[in-house]
């Protein structure tokens, strides 16, 4: 069952800090207390109000074994999730920001739905129907994320889903036609699903009125320790694909899908991180690290299948990921570089958290030889990735 409780959090709210802090506008800390235990719940309460005016909710859903996943109405970040380890003990296992100023301008993407077109396009340039369209250069020559307006810093329309198992709630936004540089008016929504099986389910569906390119995914940096508890890079992940595409030094596929065995791009057995990290590999100086496209084994097209795990051998903790999408980006967050502040109240250095964004290939509007990103008015764009938590106990 689901519903939401907005008496009980008025009634809260009214000396919360956060509701107090409502007219201090930007750069209160979010209050991420913990939600009351209840079966099956999707609470909301405003976190704050942006500069333009417009007032932040963040939702938190819980499901009957105590999971939490908290995401905002702004780019529907998630900006908490709660899995217990092999003891129990539950811990935050996302990084985040610890006020809304972060999420309100979020360079990291952290936990953050990304669109128009996640990951890169080179030089911001696509040529579509014989059309050249050029959209904003934010990532050194490319283009990345969708831009500079980006569907990460936009607020979502949320409504409560009735589902059988778990809670769910539906976001929506529509992209106008042109913005960021991309054609059409496209109609998003995503879906998130909290399951009582402990699964995380995201499903993502658009429209468009006119052709366009379309490559949604999720920005959420796991670890698995915790959030806060420093480098997770010693933590283990499996990758089901025996390809990646490589890229030039500017982050851009060559078009090349290249083995991964005998190299450290090889995670078909569950290895640890850094086991190969600093290995003198061409493609890992060019990223500082692991930020690289991999081409999910797929016994057919769209088939939801799996992607990846990752596993802390200290804490127990185990996250599967299935996919439709033909790949998945490990990023190792190799640019995160002590400079702010996460919600665990500690700085967050580089190989704090790894991403599993599940997508279309880097740059496929560029690349006929990668499957395609094109949707067509009368299409509906429909991609899944469930996120499952467990442990080895
Ligand atoms: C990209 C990284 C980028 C990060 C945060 C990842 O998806 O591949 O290169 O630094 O997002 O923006």
């Amino acid at each position: 069952m689901t519903h939401m409780s907005h008496s009980a959090l008025a009634t809260r709210s009214r000396h919360h800090p956060a509701f107090l802090g409502l007219t201090a506008a930007i750069g209160l800390s979010l209050a991420f207390a913990a939600a009351p235990a209840r079966a099956d719940s999707l609470a909301s309460e405003p976190v704050g109000i942006l500069p333009g005016g417009t007032v932040v909710q963040q939702y938190t859903m819980t499901n009957a074994n105590g999971v939490i996943v908290r995401f905002l109405s702004l780019g529907g970040c998630i900006t908490e999730i709660d899995t217990p380890d092999r003891n129990g003990n539950f811990a935050d296992i996302v990084l985040g920001y610890h006020d809304l100023a972060g999420y309100d301008s979020n360079g990291t993407y952290f936990g953050a739905i990304v669109g128009r077109y996640a990951n890169r396009i080179a030089k911001g340039t696509f040529t579509l129907d014989g059309e050249t369209y050029h959209l904003p250069i934010n990532n050194g020559v490319n283009s990345l994320h969708g831009g500079t307006v980006g569907f990460n810093t936009q607020i979502w329309r949320v409504t409560p889903k009735p589902v059988s198992d778990g809670v769910a709630a539906s976001l929506t936004y529509t992209s106008p036609d042109g913005q960021d540089g991309y054609p059409g008016s496209l109609n998003v929504t995503v879906t998130y699903t909290l399951t009582d099986s402990n699964a995380l389910r995201i499903d993502y569906e658009a429209t468009t009125d006119k052709p366009t390119v379309v490559n949604l995914t999720n920005h959420s940096y796991f670890n698995l320790r915790g959030n806060g508890s420093g480098s997770a890079l010693d933590e283990l992940v499996q990758i089901n694909a025996d390809f990646y595409t490589p890229t030039d030094a500017t982050q851009i596929p060559t078009g090349a899908i290249e083995p991964v065995a005998g190299t450290p791009m090889d995670f078909r057995k569950l290895t640890p991180i850094d086991a190969r990290i600093r290995a003198p590999f061409q493609q890992l100086i060019l990223a500082q690290g692991y930020d690289h496209n991999w081409v999910l084994n797929k016994p057919r097209p769209n088939a939801l299948t799996y992607a990846a795990k990752a596993y802390d051998p200290e804490t127990g903790r185990i996250l599967l990921v299935f996919t439709t999408e033909p790949g998945v980006q490990l990023y190792t967050s190799n640019f995160l570089n002590g400079s702010l502040i996460g919600s665990s109240n500690t700085v967050y250095r580089q190989g704090e958290g790894f991403t599993f964004e599940t997508q279309h290939f880097p740059d496929s509007p560029n690349h006929p030889n990668f499957p395609t990103t094109e949707l067509k008015p009368g299409q509906t764009f429909h991609s899944v990735t469930i996120f499952r938590f467990s442990t080895d106990g």
